[in-house]
């Protein structure tokens, strides 16, 4: 018996490097796959893919990947017609070498905005240089982003349109213009309009925001999906299904794109993903980060994995919750 044991050990020893040491028990990108969905994901940027266990944990765990800021505007043309791809091929990359869909986030967006951009004031101007970034930006990974936030947070919480570079010079001529341009450059990829505070259909944003997209389809502007940021505050996950079959009624899929919970209870953030399970057309959830400490509200501690890599309460119940989801 001894003998035995001892022979058995080398293979024991030399089989365990080759398992990935897990990073939770359950992926809840399988779970959420297993139950008819297309993703359960989360951001991802170079730094944090190297950084401790994010890169594991992004493998093992997830399906999608959001790149952080990579390929916002300030980042992809920082002056006018020189592109820096780098940071975002590297995400791309990795994502396509791991099979992991791919959002793209975001082409138009007030924020994260070269002043170039931010000081054009002539309409045809703007209009070819709208064009000319989306086309080369969202052209580059043709083929290989699932989804793109084409227009990020371009409503007022009243339901207006923001005021910005975009809606001052063109109207609300820009949005026709950007998914045109973005269908012509990729037509594989879904093309959404993202926002926050559209988690609660009582909010006077959801309503105008499903009716200006029913009006801009009817338009003929190619919009497929409304992406809900859903940034919560702690007990609020209870309006999120509503909301996501409320975003329906304009006709699109619907996604849950930058998940966060105020000190992420393992109630709020099963119930958050009950509201998409629940919704035929929502077709993923994303989480907006791995670990409390790299989250833009980390004093919130929102996220599924505390600063030890290990998952919080919060994973477990996601994943608890769709082994026998009802
Ligand atoms: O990479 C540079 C670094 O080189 C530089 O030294 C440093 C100091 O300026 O800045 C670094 O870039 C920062 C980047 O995050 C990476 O940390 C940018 O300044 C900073 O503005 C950027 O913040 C991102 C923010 O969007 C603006 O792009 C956050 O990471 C990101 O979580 C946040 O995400 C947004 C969504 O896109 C839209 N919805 C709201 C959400 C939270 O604000």
């Amino acid at each position: 018996m001894k003998l035995l044991s001892l022979l058995a050990a080398p293979l024991l020893v030399s089989a365990s490097p080759l398992v990935a040491q897990r990073q939770a028990a359950d992926s809840l990108d399988k779970l959420f796959k297993a139950v008819g969905k297309i993703y359960f994901g989360n951001i991802a940027e170079q730094g944090k893919i190297e950084t401790g266990k994010n890169g594991a944990i992004l493998k093992q765990n997830f399906g999608q990947v959001t790149p952080e800021y990579s390929m916002k505007w300030e980042t992809t043309e920082p002056s006018r017609n020189s592109f820096n791809f780098d940071p975002s091929d590297y995400v791309v990359d990795w994502a396509v070498a791991n099979g992991k869909s791919i959002r793209g986030h975001a082409l138009i967006w007030h924020m994260a905005l070269p002043s170039w951009v931010s000081s054009i004031t002539d309409k045809n101007d703007l209009t070819s240089v709208i064009e000319n970034h989306i086309t080369t930006v969202v052209g580059r990974w043709k083929g290989k982003i699932r989804a793109w936030d084409v227009c990020n947070e371009i409503f007022n919480d009243d339901g207006t349109m923001r005021e910005s570079v975009f809606s001052s010079v063109l109207g609300e001529e820009f949005v026709g213009i950007a998914f045109r341009a973005a269908r012509a450059a990729d037509p594989s990829a879904k093309l959404y309009i993202n926002d926050y505070n559209l988690d609660h259909a009582e909010w006077s944003k959801l309503p105008a925001v499903v009716k200006k997209v029913k009006e801009w389809k009817a338009q003929g502007i190619p919009i497929d999906g409304i992406g809900s940021q859903t940034h919560l505050q702690s007990g609020m996950s209870g309006a999120l299904e509503t909301a996501l079959r409320q975003l329906t009624t304009a006709g699109v899929e619907v996604a849950v794109t930058e998940l966060d919970i105020t000190g992420a209870s393992p109630n709020d953030y099963k119930v958050a993903v009950q509201a998409c399970y629940h919704v035929p057309e929502c077709v993923g959830v994303t989480v907006w980060g791995i670990r409390d400490t790299d989250s833009w509200q980390a004093s919130t501690a929102p996220l599924l994995f505390d600063d030890n890599y290990d998952p919080k309460p919060a994973y477990q119940a996601i994943a608890d919750y769709l082994k026998s989801p009802n």
